[in-house]
């Protein structure tokens, strides 16, 4: 017995390593007709991971400390994020990753979100995977509105501003509210030092145990396919498992590696060749320090939060309070999570839904982007009643669901998966064969 094996079993008579790797990978199985879709969970695990180790690295240099350097207009905080990007080694190219990262972190989840969508994969019995999942993209968005205050840059501080304000416009405790926020009756350095103890610490703790409670309750049940039939109905008799299913290792770890190798060279294109994205990753104002006495004309959030910060501009203040748009922008996000009880379809993928659906989706792709353009400009009258009305139309969507469902009408599910006319294991070898191609060829063009 070699070395590696008697150290193996040592282990394994102490630690179920062995065992968790058989139960979870290798002897854990997925139905067989995964397509690029499935990518993005395992991508999104992936930032995560770069999202951390990056974070670590920003915080050996970056100071939560919003009080000026004597004689400047610059902040200690400000000027420490600039000390990263000229002086400390790598460590521009750390904040950019970290930055890049906050964005694609973002395009991945919304795309992973929208592959539930489009295949049902909120349906019984994968509800609590679905509301696991809400809770982690409202974490998501906490911890990216905290980390954007860091930087101290104009964006930053006027972003923080509005938003906490917003918290003001709720009746009775609302001013209290907003003061308990920000730890100060204006965003200052007290503030700055609380939202980054819970951009390190506590809001990745939540985020880290979320994700996993997501994909224990994923591996108790097993996941959807893109045709939503269960695979576990039809059973090989002698090894037990489902006929369409394959192991997770080696096939979809061989497949993920293919995402990641793409997703890779989006991301190290971005990082390398346009950090800032055209103002979208990194808003041009946030290179200016903050100063509380100038607000920016115009101040807009991140790309990925404007078709919610519409939703909230969109709705009008009334009896004297803007609490209900903000009551909008909360129930817009609430809504999500409450898909798998809105949906009473009996079918889940969209392959065998109707024209209803098809066109309800349709609808709401084009209000949920049409959201995100409107959120990113300044509002003028055309604007904001555009905004109203796609509102209305990404609510209808969620709160029409059941009605939709009804009406519709639903093609044959098939009894089991369609695949492509090759095996599993001649996906496999394409699959590593384009991988090892795509690499190679950037690693050349780089
Ligand atoms: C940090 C964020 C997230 C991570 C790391 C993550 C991770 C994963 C992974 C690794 C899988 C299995 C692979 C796959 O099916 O692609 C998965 C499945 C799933 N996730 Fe997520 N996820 C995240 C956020 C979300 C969000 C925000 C939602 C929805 C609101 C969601 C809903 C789902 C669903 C429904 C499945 C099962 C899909 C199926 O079986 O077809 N996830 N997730």
């Amino acid at each position: 017995m070699s070395k590696a094996q008697q150290l193996l079993d040592w282990v394994d008579a102490r630690f179920p390593l062995t065992a968790t790797w058989k139960s979870q990978m290798s002897e854990y199985r997925a139905p067989k007709n995964f397509n690029f879709w499935y990518f993005f969970g395992s991508l999104a695990l992936l930032v995560l991971v770069l999202q951390i180790v990056t974070g670590i690295f920003l915080t050996m240099n970056y100071k939560p400390d919003g009080s000026w350097i004597p004689g400047t207009n610059v902040s200690v905080a400000f000027n420490s994020v600039e000390y990263i990007m000229r002086d400390v080694a790598g460590g521009w190219i750390i904040r950019y990753m970290h930055s890049t990262g906050a964005s694609m972190f973002f395009v991945v989840v919304y795309l992973h979100m929208f592959r539930g969508l489009i295949y049902g994969s909120f349906h019984k019995p994968r509800e609590l995977i679905w509301v696991f999942g809400s809770l982690v993209f409202l974490c998501l968005m906490a911890e990216a509105f905290l980390g954007y205050l860091l930087p101290w840059g104009q964006m930053s501080f006027w972003g923080a501003q509005v938003i906490v304000n917003l918290f003001a416009s709720i009746p009775v405790i609302g001013p209290d509210l907003s003061t308990f926020i920000r730890g100060d009756f204006v965003v200052s350095d007290v503030t700055l030092n609380r939202f980054f103890a819970l951009h390190v610490i506590a809001v990745p703790l939540v985020l880290l145990a979320l994700v996993m409670a997501h994909l224990i309750a994923l591996h108790e049940v097993g996941s959807n396919n893109p045709d939503g039939v269960d695979i576990k109905k039809h059973k090989d008799p002698v090894t037990g498992y489902p006929i369409d299913s394959v192991p997770m290792h080696p096939h979809y770890t061989i497949k993920d590696i293919l995402g990641v190798v793409v997703f890779l060279i989006v991301f190290s294109s971005i990082v390398f060749f346009k950090p800032n994205m055209f103002g979208f990753f990194l808003e041009d104002n946030n290179f200016i320090p903050a100063d509380p006495l100038k607000t920016p004309p115009h101040i807009a959030p991140v790309w990925y939060f404007t078709p919610f910060y519409a939703i909230l501009r969109a709705v009008p203040s009334f009896l004297g309070t803007q609490v209900w748009g903000v009551l909008a922008m909360g129930a817009a996000v609430v809504m999500i999570a409450l898909l798998p009880w809105l949906d009473r379809s009996p079918v889940k993928s969209v392959r065998y839904r109707g024209p209803v659906f098809k066109g309800a989706l349709v609808a709401f792709i084009v209000a949920f982007i049409g959201l995100g353009m409107l959120g990113a400009l300044p509002p003028t009258d055309i604007r904001t009643l555009v905004s109203r009305i796609l509102s209305v139309v990404y609510f209808a969507f969620f709160l029409g669901m059941p009605i939709i469902s009804k009406i519709d009408t639903y093609k044959p599910v098939p009894d089991r998966t369609t695949v492509p006319p090759f095996s599993a294991k001649v996906k496999m070898i394409v699959y590593f064969l384009i991988t090892f191609a795509l690499a190679a060829l950037f690693a050349k063009v780089i």
